[in-house]
């Protein structure tokens, strides 16, 4: 489990803090994607989450060149298709992200499924290591991982700085995150407002943003960063943007991540990684 720092970053090992809250790119494309990219770096955000599969990394390239921060002083995220699994094909996929984007390296490249059905997923995580080994990629992790594919991961030696995953408070999936947290793995929620879902709405959430001064999704994220994890709420709006920004000025106390983690509804995530991956 992470542990969020005073400076709002995830500590995922040594040299390698990430901003809590990424900016979540999809499905934006092209010309919205580079705008809303453009306007959440100029609103303070620091973490931008893309994927090769989001077809909108030449976007988020273009939004980074443009924009006037300093490219060390952001986090960029991408992820690997099925095509980038093994441990050649790998850097093939990285080099063709770095291209799309006009980087030089990434933070973290991510496996964005583990398409089980082809059985490649260690191999694809070996490849990673040896780029980060070579001093091409700062951090690698995976996405989608269930328990029997990270222990899968592990068995051969690799670990993996996190697991991207979809959790909100009706989709918490308490046995996927004990997994993470056996192999301190820190946990980043994708869709971590669950796409705007009806738990905004109820009382256990609107009550305590009335109490905090807050809105519900303020309150959503900080549940997901009090509970150690790193969140990527997806925005094209200024106002929400910035909404899913400001959550650095106040703190759920244990009673009340009890109370939202009480909203699960023991539902799993929309798509099952031993069934769905590209
Ligand atoms: P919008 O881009 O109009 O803000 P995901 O759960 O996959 O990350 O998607 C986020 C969804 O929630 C999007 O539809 C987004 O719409 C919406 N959203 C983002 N931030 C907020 C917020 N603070 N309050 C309500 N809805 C939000």
């Amino acid at each position: 489990m992470g542990q969020l720092g005073q400076d709002s970053t995830i500590q995922l090992a040594e040299n390698l803090a990430i901003p809590a809250i990424g900016l979540g790119t999809w499905p934006m494309e092209g010309a919205d994607a580079q705008d809303a990219v453009e306007r959440a770096i100029g609103h303070g955000y620091r973490h931008i989450d893309t994927a090769t599969n989001y077809n909108n990394e030449d976007a988020v390239g273009r939004a980074i060149a443009q924009s006037s921060v300093d490219r060390d002083d952001l986090w960029v995220t991408s992820k690997l298709n099925r095509s980038g699994h093994g441990r050649d094909e790998v850097k093939q996929a990285y080099a063709d992200s770095l291209q799309r984007m006009g980087l030089d390296y990434l933070d973290s490249y991510l496996v964005h499924w583990p398409n089980p059905d082809d059985g490649k997923f260690v191999a694809a995580c070996e490849g990673l290591q040896e780029l980060v080994d070579g001093g091409k990629l700062r951090s690698w992790g995976v996405s989608n991982f269930k328990p029997a594919h990270l222990d899968a991961v592990y068995a051969a030696g690799l670990t993996p700085v996190m697991n991207q995953v979809q959790i909100d408070p009706h989709h918490l999936q308490p046995e996927q995150l004990a997994h993470n947290d056996r192999y301190e793995l820190v946990t980043a929620a994708y869709s971590p407002l669950g796409r705007a879902g009806e738990f905004l709405e109820d009382p256990a959430v609107t009550s305590l943003a009335e109490h905090y001064g807050k809105t519900p999704a303020q309150i959503v994220l900080r549940w997901h960063l009090d509970s150690g994890r790193i969140a990527v709420p997806k925005s094209a709006s200024d106002t929400r943007q910035q909404q899913n920004l400001d959550v650095f000025d106040f703190a759920l106390s244990a009673q009340d991540l009890e109370t939202i983690d009480a909203l699960d509804t023991g539902a799993g995530p929309r798509l099952d990684a031993d069934e769905f991956g590209h």
